[in-house]
């Protein structure tokens, strides 16, 4: 069966094309390669031994997304990872969020709709909660207008889905992340950010090899055990493998609605000073940090509550926050050689 994954050379997409090709699928990845590089497909190939078919294709440009759909029939399911997904940017940048993690997600699905059964996983995130009420977070808590206009293009993608699915034949499940976290054990694949890290892993590990002065730790003045904000950090390849099953729940026509939502967490919340010692202790290196006042946006805590995912889907996440960050460490060692 083939699968395309758009935006499938992106940290989660190339982790998830590894796991589909460990599954016996054929893959099909496009990327329109404005934050990553060709050279992911070589990782992945000498992860799997198997290079995924590529084509370069910008999902923003109607006309190629239709021309590409009419020459790719056999498709039999769509992961859709394509959308930017800084926060920090999207509030400086609404229209280019609007414009991209909009327009790509209608473009798809109107190429989808025409076929007579559609299978779409969708890249959502735990940000449509903004701060949640109670803790651990389980789907039914609701959806608040999040704070960045990255996190509203998710709330907007996930109502247009349930639009849409209303009335095709097109079949979802919204997986929700948490903080995905961490690189492949084999180091052939990892986390790319581009300039400055706006996420808090890739900071430590860069400042960890001495790319950065220190880190900045945005508030320890929060409501939570330490007085830093609390996250759920789960392994890239554990959130990998949870589409994997996603999908195989939908070719298998095993969902019992059009749509579905799972939140993809570990269930544990760790502060920002716990993967700090956390990455200290894996990497046996003193991180130079600082406390500075919270940065605009931020939430006190979040955490899910795994229950539906566990019984449901069948997946619980494996690695620890250890586990984690040793291979994030590992991964920022290894690029930067
Ligand atoms: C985690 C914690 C920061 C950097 C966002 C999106 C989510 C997903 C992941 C895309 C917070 C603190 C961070 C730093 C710090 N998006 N921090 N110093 O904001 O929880 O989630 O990114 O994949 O949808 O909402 O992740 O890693 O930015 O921050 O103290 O230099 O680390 O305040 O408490 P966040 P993050």
């Amino acid at each position: 069966m083939k699968i395309l994954v758009t935006g499938g050379l992106g940290f989660i997409g190339s982790h998830t094309v590894v796991e589909l090709q460990n599954e016996g699928f054929e893959v099909l990845v496009v990327d329109n390669l404005s934050n990553t590089s060709l050279n992911v497909l070589d990782g992945i190939q000498s992860i799997t031994g198997k290079i995924p078919a590529f084509e370069k294709l910008d999902l923003r440009e109607k006309d190629n997304v239709q021309d590409f759909f009419k020459r790719h029939h056999d498709i039999s399911g769509v992961i859709h990872f394509a959308a930017s997904k800084a926060v920090g940017e999207s509030v400086e940048n609404p229209l280019l969020y609007y414009e991209n993690n909009i327009n790509a997600l209608v473009y798809v699905l109107q190429e989808l709709q025409k076929k007579p059964e559609a299978n779409f996983i969708f890249s959502s995130s735990c940000t449509v909660y903004g701060q949640a009420e109670k803790m651990p977070i389980t789907e039914n808590a609701p959806v608040q207008q999040p704070i960045s206009p990255y996190g509203n293009t998710k709330k907007i993608g996930e109502e247009i889905i349930i639009d849409v699915a209303k009335v095709t034949n097109i079949n979802a499940i919204l997986l929700r992340y948490f903080n995905p976290i961490g690189a492949h054990p084999s180091t052939e694949i990892g986390e790319l950010p581009i300039g400055v890290p706006q996420n808090l892993v890739p900071f430590i590990t860069q400042t960890g090899f001495g790319l950065r002065k220190e880190l900045a730790v945005y508030g320890d003045d929060y409501p939570t055990p330490d007085g830093t904000a609390v996250r759920d950090y789960i392994h890239v390849v554990d959130l990998a493998k949870a589409h994997v099953i996603a999908l195989q729940r939908l070719l298998n026509k095993k969902n019992t609605a059009k749509v579905e939502t799972f939140n993809l967490g570990t269930g544990t919340g760790s502060s920002v000073l716990e993967v700090i010692n956390t990455f200290e202790k894996v990497s046996g290196k003193k991180l130079p940090y600082k406390i500075v006042g919270r940065r605009e946006g931020d939430i006190t805590e979040a955490y899910a509550n795994t229950d539906k995912a566990n019984t449901v889907l069948g997946w619980k996440a494996q690695s620890t926050l250890e586990e984690a960050m040793a291979s994030a460490w590992k991964w920022e060692q290894k690029i930067r050689k």
